[in-house]
């Protein structure tokens, strides 16, 4: 038989290593003939960590698994038997209705593979996508993406064919694939879940850019909050490397790709790609103006595709089953799919891969099973901590980039912050200037300065000082810093202000404090 443990993060923290140990004792203690396999993570975070062994009836599941259960599940049958009466045996993981609902593209492999297995990769439809590109001219490469109506999965949405196209467009001797694995949003996981659980489908990805734009050399920019991330994205390209996937003739062809690990130092703000540039030249974080744009004039100059970890692990299954496939899934403008990550005050928290469509409140209520305290839910953040606060008269919007937009918000990176009614929005408001403050670069003033004066003037809305005046003066602050800020952070951070403002009015007025 085999065993999965889930060598992911989010199971690591919840003990995935001391129960792995326990399973390994009782395999050599009790004699078995079984092989232990460290798989990326399922998703589905409740459940973590989630311990699934393959039998003769395919796999089954356990969870969540603390290591003082192992032995006992052993003796009921764990590793033996397809049926078990242990009250953490959860049966087929693909019926669990939070995986049975979802449309798993990009990640497909993720928690069923073996990550560091190139083997095990190519089993489950793995470098299709990258053979496929590398028999094809790079403009057609470039159609191909762009026909599937893939969206920058970063949070901006811009079109990725486009982008590429930019990039080949150039006559530059040199060009550079970065991929954004900064992924400092509150509630955001999945770059960092395909980064450990499927490191391969974003080196195919980007070797495609590669070949696409004629870029040959790539860089992997990785908070250091990810050390596990990093240790398997490093693991995995050596293998790639050894496997003749990177280097000078990728999968034999004339076509040179090779990329690099490059570890972040904590700052929010080098998610934004400019600053990210500088941070991988040795600089100082700090954004730059566009244009020029980074297609044009990126990394030491040259023409630079950067895209997110998402956008780049999404484009080997567009090269593998077509333009076509992939734009299928979806409505208006965005089309395939997202993993959506649900969390903060949640019962069931993970990542949720699906089209493009579903209602907030189908996301929030059905899929996520509302709060994990079992209060109401009272709002939601969607897009980190620049994104807008959603109140449950905005549940029904669709996930969708122009429907989210025309109610004021945005779906950013996809993560979803869930609060109960505990909740108290001037705090979130205030929370979010004094991110701002504190994630500033420096380099504007409404940025740098507003963000203060934000604090300060909410600080006084709640004493209760000329608070008119002062919701008036942190109204029109908002509107100096959406307008007049260079970047994103100083430019979005108007979002989550507003629309505690606009929508929890009776947050902002004297009111009870709810117990939490
Ligand atoms: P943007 O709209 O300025 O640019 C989007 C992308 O398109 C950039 O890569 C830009 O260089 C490129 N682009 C624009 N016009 C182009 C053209 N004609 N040809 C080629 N490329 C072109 O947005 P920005 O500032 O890059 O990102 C803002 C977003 O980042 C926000 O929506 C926010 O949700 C998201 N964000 C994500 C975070 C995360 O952890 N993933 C953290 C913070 C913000
Ligand atoms: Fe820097 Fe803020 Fe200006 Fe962005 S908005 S460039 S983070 S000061």
């Amino acid at each position: 038989v085999t065993i999965y443990i889930p060598r992911d993060s989010g199971a690591l923290a919840l003990g995935a290593e001391k129960v792995a140990k326990a399973v390994a004792h009782e395999v050599s203690e009790r004699g078995l003939d079984a092989r232990i396999v460290r798989n990326g993570s399922r998703g589905l975070y409740w459940l973590e960590p989630m311990v699934e062994v393959e039998t003769a009836a395919g796999r089954v599941a356990y969870g969540p698994m603390k290591a003082r259960d192992v032995p006992a599940l052993f003796d009921a049958g764990l590793g033996i038997t397809a049926h078990s009466t242990h009250p953490l045996f959860l049966g087929d993981p693909e019926k669990i209705p939070f995986l049975e609902k979802q449309t798993r593209l990009t990640f497909a492999r993720c928690g069923i593979t073996d990550p560091l297995s190139l083997d095990d990769y190519r089993a489950h439809g793995g470098l299709k996508g990258l053979e496929n590109a590398v028999a094809m001219a790079p403009a057609d490469i470039v159609k191909q993406v762009t026909e599937s109506g893939l969206r920058g999965r970063g949070g901006a949405g811009f079109p990725t064919g486009i982008k590429w196209k930019t990039v080949l467009d150039q006559t530059d001797d040199r060009k550079y694939i970065v991929c954004n694995a900064d992924e400092g949003d509150s509630a955001t996981f999945a770059d960092r879940m395909i980064m450990e659980g499927d490191p391969f489908v974003l080196i195919e990805g980007m070797a495609i850019a590669g070949v696409a734009t004629g870029a040959t050399k790539g860089y992997i920019y990785i908070r250091s909050e990810y050390p596990h991330a990093v240790a398997t994205m490093n693991a995995a390209i050596g293998i790639a490397r050894q496997a003749g996937v990177l280097g000078v003739n990728v999968l034999g062809s004339p076509n040179a790709f090779d990329m690099e690990v490059r570890v972040g130092a904590g700052a929010y703000v080098c998610g934004e790609e400019t600053s990210l540039l500088n941070s991988l030249e040795g600089k100082r974080g700090v954004v730059r103006a566009k244009p020029p744009l980074p297609a044009i004039q990126g990394l030491f100059g040259k023409p630079t595709v950067i895209n997110n970890v998402i956008s780049l692990a999404s484009v080997p299954i567009i090269m593998d089953k077509g333009a076509d496939h992939y734009k299928d899934f979806g409505m208006g403008r965005s089309r395939g799919t997202i993993p959506i990550q649900i969390a903060g005050n949640v019962k069931h928290g993970g990542l949720f891969e699906a089209a493009f469509g579903l209602s907030l409140g189908e996301i929030i209520d059905d899929i996520g099973g509302g709060t994990a305290t079992g209060r109401p839910v009272k709002a939601a953040q969607v897009g980190g901590p620049l994104g807008a606060y959603f109140p449950r008269a905005l549940f029904d919007t669709p996930f969708d980039y122009e429907a989210f937009a025309a109610k004021d918000g945005l779906i950013g990176h996809a993560g979803i912050t869930v609060f109960d009614d505990s909740a108290d929005m001037l705090k979130q408001a205030r929370f979010a200037m004094e991110f701002c403050a504190v994630e500033s670069c420096g380099k504007c003033t409404p940025c740098r300065i507003g963000s203060v004066r934000g604090v300060e003037t909410l600080d006084k809305v709640a004493q209760g000082v000329e608070r008119d005046k002062n919701l008036a003066l942190v109204t029109d602050l908002c509107n100096t810093m959406k307008f007049g800020s260079l970047c994103a952070l100083g430019g979005f951070t108007p979002y989550p202000v507003m629309s505690a403002i606009n929508h929890f009015p009776e947050d902002f007025r004297p009111h009870p404090v709810k117990e939490a």
